[in-house]
Protein backbone atom coordinates (compact mmCIF):
# COMPACT_ATOMS: atom_id res chain seq x y z
CA UNK A 1 0.00 0.00 0.00
CA UNK A 2 1.37 3.15 -0.56
CA UNK A 3 1.83 5.97 2.24
CA UNK A 4 -0.72 8.58 2.10
CA UNK A 5 -0.53 11.02 4.68
CA UNK A 6 -2.82 13.83 5.54
CA UNK A 7 -2.42 16.50 8.08
CA UNK A 8 -4.47 19.84 8.36
CA UNK A 9 -3.56 21.28 5.22
CA UNK A 10 -1.17 19.02 3.45
CA UNK A 11 -0.85 15.36 1.71
CA UNK A 12 1.77 13.45 1.78
CA UNK A 13 2.28 10.64 -0.75
CA UNK A 14 4.98 9.20 -2.77
CA UNK A 15 7.11 11.00 -5.47
CA UNK A 16 5.80 9.96 -9.02
CA UNK A 17 6.72 10.87 -12.91
CA UNK A 18 3.87 12.83 -12.89
CA UNK A 19 5.46 15.40 -10.47
CA UNK A 20 8.08 16.23 -13.16
CA UNK A 21 6.87 19.53 -13.60
CA UNK A 22 6.94 20.85 -9.88
CA UNK A 23 10.64 19.37 -9.23
CA UNK A 24 11.68 21.29 -11.76
CA UNK A 25 10.23 24.75 -10.83
CA UNK A 26 11.24 23.81 -7.14
CA UNK A 27 14.88 22.72 -8.44
CA UNK A 28 15.84 25.00 -11.11
CA UNK A 29 15.17 28.34 -8.29
CA UNK A 30 18.22 29.51 -7.22
CA UNK A 31 16.83 31.09 -4.27
CA UNK A 32 15.40 27.26 -3.01
CA UNK A 33 19.47 26.14 -3.62
CA UNK A 34 20.57 28.78 -1.72
CA UNK A 35 21.40 26.54 1.42
CA UNK A 36 22.12 23.47 -0.77
CA UNK A 37 25.39 23.84 -2.49
CA UNK A 38 24.33 26.60 -5.26
CA UNK A 39 23.79 24.17 -7.82
CA UNK A 40 20.09 24.78 -9.63
CA UNK A 41 18.98 22.24 -11.86
CA UNK A 42 19.02 23.90 -15.72
CA UNK A 43 17.15 20.67 -17.46
CA UNK A 44 13.49 18.62 -16.94
CA UNK A 45 16.19 15.31 -17.24
CA UNK A 46 17.60 16.41 -14.63
CA UNK A 47 14.49 16.95 -12.54
CA UNK A 48 13.97 13.43 -13.76
CA UNK A 49 16.89 12.01 -12.55
CA UNK A 50 15.76 13.32 -8.89
CA UNK A 51 12.69 11.91 -9.38
CA UNK A 52 14.33 8.60 -10.11
CA UNK A 53 17.24 8.65 -7.13
CA UNK A 54 13.63 9.40 -4.59
CA UNK A 55 11.93 6.54 -6.46
CA UNK A 56 15.20 3.95 -6.53
CA UNK A 57 15.32 4.54 -2.38
CA UNK A 58 11.68 3.51 -1.66
CA UNK A 59 13.10 0.73 -3.59
CA UNK A 60 16.09 0.05 -1.67
CA UNK A 61 15.78 1.68 1.71
CA UNK A 62 12.41 1.10 2.26
CA UNK A 63 11.58 5.14 2.66
CA UNK A 64 12.56 8.39 0.69
CA UNK A 65 10.60 11.82 0.96
CA UNK A 66 7.52 12.28 0.19
CA UNK A 67 5.71 14.81 -2.32
CA UNK A 68 3.44 17.81 -0.52
CA UNK A 69 0.32 18.77 -1.82
CA UNK A 70 -2.28 21.06 -0.91
CA UNK A 71 -5.14 19.43 0.18
CA UNK A 72 -7.82 21.08 -1.31
CA UNK A 73 -6.05 22.11 -4.55
CA UNK A 74 -4.16 19.09 -4.70
CA UNK A 75 -1.16 21.03 -6.31
CA UNK A 76 2.52 20.22 -6.15
CA UNK A 77 4.03 22.19 -3.43
CA UNK A 78 7.35 20.39 -2.80
CA UNK A 79 8.65 17.78 -0.46
CA UNK A 80 8.91 16.34 2.63
CA UNK A 81 9.65 13.58 4.84
CA UNK A 82 12.66 11.27 5.35
CA UNK A 83 15.68 9.83 3.99
CA UNK A 84 17.52 6.62 5.43
CA UNK A 85 21.83 7.96 5.34
CA UNK A 86 23.44 5.38 4.12
CA UNK A 87 27.43 5.40 4.81
CA UNK A 88 27.93 6.00 1.08
CA UNK A 89 26.06 9.18 1.24
CA UNK A 90 25.57 10.27 4.72
CA UNK A 91 26.45 14.01 5.20
CA UNK A 92 28.25 13.45 8.68
CA UNK A 93 31.92 12.54 9.23
CA UNK A 94 31.25 10.36 12.40
CA UNK A 95 27.23 9.10 11.29
CA UNK A 96 25.96 7.02 9.21
CA UNK A 97 22.89 4.98 8.44
CA UNK A 98 20.85 7.51 10.47
CA UNK A 99 17.18 8.55 9.26
CA UNK A 100 16.96 12.35 8.73
CA UNK A 101 13.93 14.71 8.38
CA UNK A 102 14.23 17.42 5.44
CA UNK A 103 12.08 19.40 2.93
CA UNK A 104 11.58 21.47 0.23
CA UNK A 105 9.39 23.90 -1.09
CA UNK A 106 8.37 25.95 -4.23
CA UNK A 107 8.85 29.63 -2.62
CA UNK A 108 6.02 30.46 -2.97
CA UNK A 109 4.97 27.75 -0.66
CA UNK A 110 7.30 29.73 2.23
CA UNK A 111 6.42 31.18 5.17
CA UNK A 112 3.09 29.19 5.69
CA UNK A 113 4.17 26.91 8.46
CA UNK A 114 4.54 23.59 6.05
CA UNK A 115 7.88 22.52 6.81
CA UNK A 116 6.84 22.50 10.40
CA UNK A 117 3.44 20.83 9.52
CA UNK A 118 4.62 17.58 7.04
CA UNK A 119 8.50 17.44 9.10
CA UNK A 120 5.97 16.49 12.29
CA UNK A 121 3.60 14.09 10.50
CA UNK A 122 7.47 12.43 9.18
CA UNK A 123 8.77 12.49 12.69
CA UNK A 124 5.30 10.91 13.80
CA UNK A 125 5.47 8.19 11.13
CA UNK A 126 9.06 7.52 11.68
CA UNK A 127 8.23 7.19 15.65
CA UNK A 128 4.80 5.04 15.33
CA UNK A 129 4.84 3.31 11.79
CA UNK A 130 8.68 2.57 11.36
CA UNK A 131 9.39 2.05 15.24
CA UNK A 132 12.20 4.18 14.79
CA UNK A 133 13.94 5.05 18.38
CA UNK A 134 15.84 8.21 17.36
CA UNK A 135 15.61 10.50 14.28
CA UNK A 136 18.44 13.52 13.00
CA UNK A 137 18.71 16.81 10.78
CA UNK A 138 21.18 18.76 9.13
CA UNK A 139 20.74 22.43 7.55
CA UNK A 140 23.17 24.65 6.40
CA UNK A 141 24.39 26.81 8.92
CA UNK A 142 22.27 30.25 8.06
CA UNK A 143 19.36 28.50 7.08
CA UNK A 144 17.13 30.14 9.94
CA UNK A 145 13.82 29.19 8.43
CA UNK A 146 15.13 25.18 8.32
CA UNK A 147 16.44 26.16 11.30
CA UNK A 148 13.20 27.38 13.19
CA UNK A 149 11.35 24.84 11.59
CA UNK A 150 13.29 21.84 12.71
CA UNK A 151 13.30 22.87 16.31
CA UNK A 152 9.03 23.66 16.60
CA UNK A 153 8.63 19.97 14.75
CA UNK A 154 10.69 18.76 18.05
CA UNK A 155 14.37 18.38 16.93
CA UNK A 156 17.02 19.58 19.36
CA UNK A 157 20.24 21.63 17.58
CA UNK A 158 22.99 19.87 19.08
CA UNK A 159 26.34 21.09 17.25
CA UNK A 160 27.95 22.54 14.21
CA UNK A 161 30.73 20.88 11.63
CA UNK A 162 32.19 21.13 8.64
CA UNK A 163 31.60 19.12 6.29
CA UNK A 164 32.62 18.31 2.29
CA UNK A 165 30.20 17.25 -0.58
CA UNK A 166 31.91 17.28 -3.71
CA UNK A 167 34.80 19.73 -3.18
CA UNK A 168 32.64 22.06 -1.27
CA UNK A 169 32.86 22.72 1.90
CA UNK A 170 29.46 23.47 4.43
CA UNK A 171 29.06 24.61 7.92
CA UNK A 172 26.61 22.24 8.62
CA UNK A 173 24.13 22.05 12.19
CA UNK A 174 23.15 18.72 13.77
CA UNK A 175 19.83 17.81 14.90
CA UNK A 176 18.60 15.26 16.99
CA UNK A 177 14.85 13.50 18.40
CA UNK A 178 14.47 10.64 20.39
CA UNK A 179 11.10 9.08 20.93
CA UNK A 180 9.84 9.38 24.38
C1 LIG B 1 13.46 25.77 4.67
C2 LIG B 1 12.02 25.73 4.18
C3 LIG B 1 11.62 24.31 3.87
C4 LIG B 1 11.12 26.28 5.30
O1 LIG B 1 9.78 26.06 4.93
P1 LIG B 1 8.57 26.90 5.55
O2 LIG B 1 7.33 26.13 5.26
O3 LIG B 1 8.66 28.29 5.07
O4 LIG B 1 8.91 26.80 7.11
P2 LIG B 1 7.89 27.07 8.30
O5 LIG B 1 6.91 28.12 7.84
O6 LIG B 1 7.33 25.77 8.77
O7 LIG B 1 8.81 27.61 9.47
C5 LIG B 1 9.84 28.48 9.19
C6 LIG B 1 10.18 29.32 10.39
O8 LIG B 1 11.30 30.13 10.02
C7 LIG B 1 10.88 31.48 9.85
N1 LIG B 1 11.44 31.96 8.59
C8 LIG B 1 11.00 31.75 7.35
N2 LIG B 1 11.82 32.32 6.46
C9 LIG B 1 12.80 32.90 7.18
C10 LIG B 1 13.97 33.64 6.83
N3 LIG B 1 14.29 33.88 5.56
N4 LIG B 1 14.76 34.09 7.83
C11 LIG B 1 14.45 33.84 9.12
N5 LIG B 1 13.37 33.13 9.50
C12 LIG B 1 12.56 32.67 8.54
C13 LIG B 1 9.37 31.46 9.84
O9 LIG B 1 8.85 32.68 10.31
C14 LIG B 1 9.09 30.29 10.78
O10 LIG B 1 9.34 30.62 12.14
P3 LIG B 1 8.22 31.23 13.11
O11 LIG B 1 7.10 30.24 13.16
O12 LIG B 1 8.94 31.38 14.41
O13 LIG B 1 7.78 32.52 12.52
C15 LIG B 1 11.82 26.60 2.91
O14 LIG B 1 12.31 27.87 3.17
C16 LIG B 1 12.54 26.00 1.71
O15 LIG B 1 12.00 25.17 0.99
N6 LIG B 1 13.80 26.44 1.48
C17 LIG B 1 14.61 25.95 0.36
C18 LIG B 1 15.08 24.51 0.58
C19 LIG B 1 15.79 24.31 1.90
O16 LIG B 1 16.60 25.11 2.31
N7 LIG B 1 15.45 23.21 2.57
C20 LIG B 1 15.99 22.86 3.86
C21 LIG B 1 17.34 22.27 3.74
S1 LIG B 1 17.99 21.85 5.33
Amino acid sequence: MAIHIETERLILRPVLDTDLEGMFELDSDPEVHKYLGNRPIKTKEEAQKAIDYIKKQYKERGIGRWAVLDKTTKEFMGWSGLKLNTKEESYHPHYSDFYDVGYRFIKRFWGKGYATESGKAAVHYGFNTMKLRSINAITEMGNTASHKALLKIGLDYIEDYEFEIENQKFDLRWYHIEKH
